[in-house]
């Protein structure tokens, strides 16, 4: 019932011609969904807002013209799933994405939608010690991003000597179990070793950046197909992505300027010319300053023809992120994939610390954010960022209010046990 303002706007916004029934009818209730949209006023006014902030409409034309768009997004057609497990963005056009009539399974609901989602969830090695956890896990997903075990400090501790234990770990279980894996990440400014950290030098940092991706990529090349290039390179004065966007100051743009990004993109593409490539970044979920600055950023990236292929949205909503609501998330959404990109849901958790979000405002979150991504064809996946709540990050971050406790933030309790919140999850992917 809440769901039907939403699914209304955006099957009205892709089906310009004959759209199949994408299901989701129903009640005609508006207040719900926007009165906790968090972008004050409901629906209509959020569509026009996508208009004016930074213009579907003149994003769409971009595309349709750019050179540089109709190769990149050609490049990631191919859905190419290592571990096989469905997804991808193969079918497409403007058609919004139709729902099964049934499920058991979020993944089960996200390989027979027609196109397929992907339905993730970030791992971690410690949970693979724990049978409950491997057991949700490889049901209910089929899509894996290492928590930790991918980043700089874990791959390359010391400059050019390896370190592929821990997530080798990871991505031959998810193997194992018919899961694709994304690679997270090459380029990031946090959890980098030390001595990468203290590089100086435009040449050596190149050096670094060039060897990191070269190695890693070809460790992984028969196992990853789709890998998080750069992550996190736009800052805001707030966490929320409010205020004074700007490139985030770290050992590569200090080095290199901006032109870092386009280097990365382009070392990766040489490594693997199929490889489907994304920027990912938190914050940029709704339509605020830190979304505009890197919606120019990657558009930028797009008609000068760096081989990107599509942008992850974090999705962490609650403290000390933002809060994003289902019909700015859709204008979002839409925006961005109008570029000719994919666009996917890539660390979804909502964060219920501090009680400034309440049980029923986290409810409505779930179910409409996942209702935005899922109508979107090129949204190709949606991971949430951990499994239970007793495992998540946020119970130990300081930003996050946790103080030890649990965020409340996720799909499954403490004994794995389904919450609500998968309940509201599987209606929106069930067009419900
Ligand atoms: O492994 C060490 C352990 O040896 C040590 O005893 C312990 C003491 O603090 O720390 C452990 O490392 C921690 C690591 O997680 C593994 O648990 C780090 O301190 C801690 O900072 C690290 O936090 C991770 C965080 O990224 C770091 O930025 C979170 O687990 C991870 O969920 C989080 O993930 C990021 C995404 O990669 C990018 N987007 C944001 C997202 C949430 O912050």
């Amino acid at each position: 019932m809440r769901s039907a303002p939403l699914t209304l706007l955006l099957s009205t916004l892709l089906c310009a011609v004959g759209c199949s029934d994408s299901g989701g009818e129903g009640g005609g209730e508006t207040g719900g969904a926007g009165a906790t949209g968090g972008s004050g006023g409901g629906t209509a006014s959020s569509a026009s807002t996508s208009g004016s902030g930074g213009g579907a409409a003149s994003s769409a034309s971009a595309s349709g013209s750019g050179g540089g768009g109709t190769a990149s997004s050609a490049s990631s057609a191919s859905t190419g799933s290592a571990g096989g497990g469905g997804g991808g963005t193969g079918g497409g056009g403007d058609s919004a994405r139709v729902p099964a009539a049934s499920a058991s399974t979020l993944r089960e609901a996200g390989e027979k939608a027609n196109p397929p989602i992907l339905i993730g969830a970030a791992i971690s090695g410690g949970g693979l010690n724990d049978a409950n956890y491997k057991r949700v896990a490889a049901a209910e997903h089929n899509y894996v991003t290492a928590e930790n075990e991918m980043k700089w400090d874990s791959l390359e501790p010391n400059a050019g000597q390896f370190s592929w234990g821990a997530a080798d770990n990871i991505v031959n279980w998810a193997r194992d179990n018919n899961m694709k894996v994304k690679g997270h990440t090459l380029v990031w400014h946090n959890q980098l070793p030390g001595w990468a950290n203290s590089l100086s030098g435009a040449a050596a940092v190149e050096q670094a950046i060039r060897r990191h991706i070269v190695e890693v990529m070809k460790h992984f090349k028969d196992r990853i197909d789709t890998w998080d290039v750069v992550n996190e390179a736009v800052l805001t004065d707030s966490d929320t992505g409010v205020g004074n966007p700007r490139m985030r100051p770290s050992v590569f743009f200090n080095a290199l300027g901006e032109r870092y990004l386009d280097l990365a993109f382009e070392i990766a593409r040489e490594q693997d010319p199929s490889a489907k490539l994304y920027y990912n970044d938190y914050s940029i979920d709704a339509l605020n300053d830190k979304a505009d600055f890197v919606y120019e950023m990657v558009k930028g990236m797009v008609e000068r023809g760096v081989p990107i292929d599509g942008v992850g949205f974090q999705m962490h909503i609650g403290p000390p992120n933002n809060k994003a609501g289902g019909a700015d998330v859709a204008a979002n959404l839409k925006r961005f994939s109008d570029l000719g990109l994919d666009v996917l849901i890539s660390e979804m958790d909502i964060n219920r610390c501090g009680g400034q979000i309440s049980a029923e405002e986290q409810l409505t979150f779930y179910h409409d954010i996942v209702e935005a991504c899922f109508v979107l064809p090129r949204c190709v996946g949606i991971t949430f960022w951990g499994i239970n709540d007793g495992r998540s990050w946020l119970n130990s971050w300081s930003g996050a209010l946790c103080n030890g406790q649990s965020s409340q933030s996720l799909l499954f309790n403490d004994q794995y046990q389904k919450k609500e919140t998968y309940n509201r999850v599987m209606d929106a992917l069930l067009g419900r």
